[in-house]
């Protein structure tokens, strides 16, 4: 694992953008993305530059079980408003979480089935509180492909702030496996902050295990970890 240590989220994001700006002139197609507020200033980037996303495809990593699109928590939402609207690409996949509220294997199925036919070039991650990627919580298998997840209580808390009320965090998301992560020939995985010190220490120090879905990363061969001082301050 390739790491990257800078002063701040800024300058992270600015590292991460090179890098993507990179591979995309380096033939990258299809791009893995990931939503939270970690990409957030990546995406802030990418709106204002010249990048042009209309040859590229995007698929998203998880979309909450029980949200339309246009519900301001959704994912989709998200992506629509950090990037899509103003950097469309030629196709961008995000699970279908209405699809997934009554058929959930269906869902997972189709979206199994978008990851083969568009194998991803390029991933971004984000990193949880407690060692997960996308969805995936400790104890996901490392086989796993696109499921539906229960969210735990940790993960119900952590994503709270973005709602109203803790009670309208949706209980469960479909959400890219392990194994479809890993899929990706290149991934980018990016934590910012004090609170994600432990997971960036667990995940590039500590032993590969499912309990810390994230440190199967030391498995993949092309990963680059951007972290910023307070996120690193625990390697
Ligand atoms: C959520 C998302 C993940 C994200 C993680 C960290 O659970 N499903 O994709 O990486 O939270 O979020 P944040 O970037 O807001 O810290």
């Amino acid at each position: 694992m390739k790491i990257i240590i800078t002063e701040d989220k800024a300058s992270g994001s600015k590292k991460a953008f090179d890098l993507f700006k990179g591979s995309i002139a380096n033939g990258t197609k299809v791009i893995g993305l990931a939503t939270g507020s970690t990409p957030v200033t990546l995406y802030q980037q990418w709106t204002e530059s010249d990048l042009d996303n209309s040859n590229l495809i995007s698929i998203n990593l998880d979309e909450y079980v029980g949200l339309t699109p246009d519900n301001d928590q959704s994912y989709h939402y998200f992506m629509q408003k950090n990037l899509f609207d103003k950097k469309p690409f030629k196709h961008s996949y995000v699970p279908d979480g209405i699809k997934a509220i009554k058929d959930p294997e269906g869902a997972s199925a189709d979206y199994n089935r978008i990851i083969a036919e568009n194998p991803i070039d390029l991933q971004l991650l984000g990193l949880g509180q407690n060692g997960h990627i996308a969805f995936n919580e400790p104890g996901t298998s490392f086989d796993s492909v696109t499921h539906e997840v229960k969210l735990t209580e940790n993960t119900i808390k952590a994503n709270s702030r973005f709602f109203n009320n803790i009670d309208d965090v949706p209980k469960s998301a479909i959400c890219m496996g392990i194994a479809n992560i890993m899929s990706a020939k290149e991934i980018v995985i990016m934590a910012f902050g004090d609170n994600k010190a432990d997971a960036v220490q667990k995940m590039v120090e500590g032993p590969v295990t499912e309990d810390v879905p994230a440190s199967v990363l030391q498995q993949h061969q092309n990963v680059t970890l951007i972290v910023d001082q307070a996120a690193a301050s625990k390697l």
